[in-house]
């Protein structure tokens, strides 16, 4: 069984992926192809926003509208400790400063009233300015983006979309990509739609923002190469890359419905998985499940392994206790949500192309 299975997607697109790579060893253009372009039109157009604007990883997705910005020292950014690190690191490359927010138990998502004390506690502290947060879609599950935005109005603040793991999910009909100013998501290999590399996206319906996110991922730049407009990074997507993505494209929703099928058999023997509210459509990153305690989870990761049952812990540290993050200050105890799900959390086989044998086997050494 396998956690995750790329060789199965790969045999389904592979002749017409060789197609793609033989078309661009013949014309070239390594960077910023025409690839690249189509890849652009056809992700805006399936997420319905303006603007999909490639770039070189879902890291770079988040900081580049920060940068757009202006965010850096002084500011504060909120967001959770249970995410991927990239969520918080970005802030933290600017010199601005991640504020953290525990999740809700349910979702994993950040938890929206704890969001609103975060603020007020920030803005009475008077030690930094509030200027954005950045909700993660963890696991493929939409955040509250309603309660998100008028919260993000009421104290002007920006909102950026980490929808990292999210991109194929959504709201109603509202597509993951869609919310706050600006959406970033990843397409590192193991994501729902994985290139064979880095590569990531922003979404937006902001002309100028746009502009400004297209010009810093190639160094500030805009009509001339050679004369930059504001400080950038080398942050685009190579032809290649946007090659994979387009063939990817072609069996993604085929693939979404495979996913919700292992999802909803999963949840027929399951009651621990990570809830999926009313109306919302995650993109099935990952299947993940708490236990009790952490020693209950310790056990079934063992009965898992001597029954080659693949299984990964997303996250076993929140990023508040992670060393790379001691300046902040935070301590155990801090965030109660966060630190028990990463006792007691643990994730199992997700992809498209999982059996009922296998999803039986998996529940077989749950139930035991
Ligand atoms: C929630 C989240 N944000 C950001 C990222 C960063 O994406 P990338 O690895 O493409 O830089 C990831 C990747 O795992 C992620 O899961």
């Amino acid at each position: 069984m396998k956690f995750l299975d790329l060789k199965t997607q790969q045999d389904r697109i592979r002749k017409p992926l060789e197609k793609r790579f033989n078309a661009i060893l013949d014309h070239g253009a390594y960077i910023m192809g025409p690839e690249v372009y189509e890849l652009e039109e056809k992700l805006a157009d399936y997420c319905g926003v303006k603007h999909a604007i490639s770039c070189s990883s879902g890291t770079d997705a988040l900081l580049i509208p920060l940068m757009a910005w202006g965010i850096g020292p002084g500011d504060a950014v909120f967001t959770t400790p249970f995410t991927y690190v990239a969520t918080a690191e970005v802030i933290a490359l600017l010199g601005a400063t991640p504020v953290f927010v525990d999740v809700y138990e349910s979702t994993f998502n950040i938890d929206c009233e704890k969001l609103e004390i975060a603020i007020q506690d920030t803005i009475k502290d008077g030690k930094l300015n509030p200027k954005a947060i950045i909700p993660v879609d963890l696991f493929g599950v939409p955040a509250r983006y309603r309660l998100i935005q008028e919260i993000a109005n009421t104290y002007h603040l920006k909102v950026i979309e980490d929808a990292a793991q999210s991109f194929g999910g959504s709201i109603g009909e509202k597509k993951a990509g869609v919310f706050g100013d600006i959406a970033a998501t990843s397409f590192y290999p193991a994501k729902p739609l994985g290139c064979y590399g880095d590569g990531g996206a922003m979404f937006t319906n902001d002309d100028s923002l746009a502009e400004q996110c297209r010009a810093i991922r190639i160094h500030g730049t805009s009509s001339d190469k050679y004369n930059s407009e504001i400080i950038g990074l080398n942050g685009r997507l190579d032809s290649m890359q946007a090659a994979v993505l387009l063939e990817k494209l072609t069996i993604f929703d085929e693939e979404l419905e495979m996913r919700n099928k292992v999802n909803d058999y999963y949840r027929k023997s399951l009651n621990n998985a990570q809830h999926i509210p009313e109306n919302y459509h995650s993109a099935h990153a990952l299947f993940s499940i708490t236990l009790q305690s952490n020693q209950d989870r310790e056990d079934l990761i063992n009965r898992l392994n001597n029954n080659n049952i693949p299984n990964v812990v997303y996250y076993k540290h929140p990023i508040h206790l992670m060393k790379g993050f001691d300046y902040l200050g935070y301590k155990n105890g801090d965030f109660s949500v966060s630190e028990n799900l990463s006792q007691t959390i643990v994730s199992l086989p997700m992809h498209p192309y999982l059996s009922e044998i296998e999803i039986d086997s998996t529940i077989e050494v749950l139930k035991k």
